[in-house]
């Protein structure tokens, strides 16, 4: 197999490393040749041990076109779609674009997914906690009613961007970067945004439908040109009823992550401890002994886990957590949820455009 990984940045790197672990030859390609550089002589080695001499490296604009199974893009999150429109139009078996799929105005999003519709290209969206072992068994716990019928669904992703950033040293900080700007993806809903693609896959998973409204409160800055939200709260209403809440800030160190299902017969609860190396699973019900489940797990495992789950689904055909219909559904609920901050009032979703 052949991929070719756009962006040599942290997530290019992490994917990379990902791929040549399954054994798929890659082709490393950036605009920026001190990318190139950085990836070869410090990223990919520091992180995982030497520099892969297989690894193709390449400029954009002389990069090879053409013949891969799978293409990456993880780039910023404004220049995902024109990218993954490029790789469409090349042709691969399979396209794994990095969240947030779009950027919060929706711009190009309808027409990637016309094309992607008709492209033959299975389309998917790198949201990594959604395919790890954790919440693999979190969902399927809560579907089969674990905690009994299900009342309510909380989601958090909450961490300080600091850890964002020391794995970025190049960058002054987050003014720098798409990071400091909501408008281009960035900001706490932006870019932990995984957190609300939990909230998602946990209500399809209970049968309560894809979300339909959204109340958003923000904690907004502007700061050295950076214009974010850094704490986002969102009430969220699926269409068979259910309501819950996500939050997403990039403020809270030691960092929160996780999710928390509310049933008539307990609560269930996900947590990613990643400083502990490994996720949680705690079933909490009245007069009973709380039970613990516990799946080891390294920032590496996460990206390896991930590409064998693409590599998988894209062999077997299987629909997948990561596929492009929920990575296009939290950017709906995404573009909603702006909305709703500036209304100040609760928000219709739009899913069928
Ligand atoms: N799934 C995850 O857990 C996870 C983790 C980290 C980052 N991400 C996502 O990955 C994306 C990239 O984040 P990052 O931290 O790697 O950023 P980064 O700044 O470290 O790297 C991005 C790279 O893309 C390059 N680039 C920009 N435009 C390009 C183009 N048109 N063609 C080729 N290369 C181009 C830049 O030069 C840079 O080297 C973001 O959307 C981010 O949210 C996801």
């Amino acid at each position: 197999m052949r991929a070719k990984v756009i962006g040599a940045g942290s997530i290019g790197n992490h994917l990379t490393h990902a791929l040549r672990s399954h054994d798929v030859a890659v082709d490393l390609v950036d605009t920026d040749p001190q990318a190139l550089a950085r990836a070869r002589d410090e990223l990919y080695p520091t992180r995982y041990g030497a520099w892969d001499a297989t690894i193709g490296l390449h400029l954009a604009d002389d990069a090879p076109s053409g013949g891969y199974d799978l293409i990456v893009v993880g780039t910023p999150p404004d220049t995902h779609l024109p990218l993954a429109d490029a790789a469409l139009a090349e042709g691969c078996s399979a396209l794994l674009v990095e969240k947030p799929l779009a950027t919060p105005d929706l711009a190009g999003l309808d027409d990637f997914v016309a094309r992607a519709a008709t492209s033959g290209t299975r389309v998917l969206v790198g949201y990594t906690h959604g395919v790890a072992d954790a919440t693999t068994a979190f969902v399927e716990r809560a579907a089969d009613g674990a905690v009994g019928e299900v009342l309510t669904i909380d989601t958090e992703t909450r961490e300080h961007w600091g850890g964002i950033l020391a794995a970025h040293p190049w960058l002054d900080g987050p003014a720098a970067s798409y990071l400091g700007s909501w408008r281009r993806g960035g900001g706490a809903l932006g870019e932990h945004s995984h957190g609300l693609h939990l909230w998602q896959q946990l209500a399809r998973a209970v049968g309560a439908g894809e979300v339909v409204e959204v109340a958003a409160t923000m904690d907004r800055a502007s700061e050295g040109g950076a214009e974010y939200d850094r704490i986002t709260l969102l009430d969220l209403v699926t269409a068979g009823g259910l309501v819950g809440r996500c939050v997403q800030d990039v403020v809270t160190h030691p960092p929160a992550k996780g999710a928390r299902v509310t049933g008539t017969d307990g609560v269930l609860e996900l947590r990613f401890e990643r400083g502990a190396e490994r996720d949680v699973i705690v079933r909490s019900r009245p007069g009973a002994e709380p039970e613990v489940e516990t799946f080891p797990t390294t920032r590496t495992d996460d990206f390896g886990r991930e590409i064998g789950h693409v590599l998988h689904a894209v062999a077997s055909g299987e629909p997948s957590p990561l596929d492009l219909a929920h990575g296009v559904a939290t950017m709906r609920v995404i573009a909603a949820a702006f909305a709703a901050a500036d209304a100040g009032r609760r928000t219709e979703v739009r899913h069928e455009r």
